[in-house]
């Protein structure tokens, strides 16, 4: 199973998720995460992003961000992003039915009824980042649920 997870800049939230995510599937599962603009092309994590994932024992200091490429359509199999328009960039991104069957929001993936998005905490201070971590924790929690029975059903 390949996810990659997607934000704007891919300094924030993403990593995070990625970091999240890395530390509760199987280590054959492969975790990466991407940015809409390739603006933080290169540079490592937010600092406070580095700062609140190290708070919960998790080390994303050494992730550098990354604008989506067309190849990671065909490469991963399941594409979560954080936000509508993130999400809309990516859809648009795509080439056909098979990646865009791939591609959803985090939160409604998630079954998170009550927000779609995944707040941008890039203005906000460490509490906002926080907010951020808990959201992403719950979600990938349930995400990993699904994908590990999903994944059990097919052997079986
Ligand atoms: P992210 O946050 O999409 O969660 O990585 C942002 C990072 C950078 C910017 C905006 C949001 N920016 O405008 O540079």
């Amino acid at each position: 199973m390949k996810i990659l997870m997607v934000c704007l800049g891919n300094i924030c939230r993403s990593p995070l998720a990625e970091g999240i995510m890395k530390a509760k599937v199987p280590e054959s599962y492969i975790v990466d995460s991407a940015g809409t603009i390739s603006m933080h092309e290169g540079e490592h994590p937010d600092k406070r992003a580095i700062k609140t994932a190290a708070n919960h024992g998790i080390d994303i200091s050494k992730q550098k961000s990354r604008p989506i490429t067309k190849a990671d359509f065909d490469t991963f199999d399941k594409i979560y992003c954080m936000d509508i328009d993130v999400y809309e960039d990516v859809i648009s991104k795509a080439s056909n039915e098979e990646q865009r069957l791939k591609i959803s929001l985090f939160l409604e993936a998630a079954g998170n009824h009550k927000n779609a998005e995944v707040p941008d905490p890039y203005w906000g201070d460490l509490k906002d980042f926080e907010e951020v971590f808990q959201l992403l924790d719950t979600g990938c929690n349930i995400i990993k649920n699904q994908l590990i029975s999903a994944t059990t059903q097919r052997k079986n």
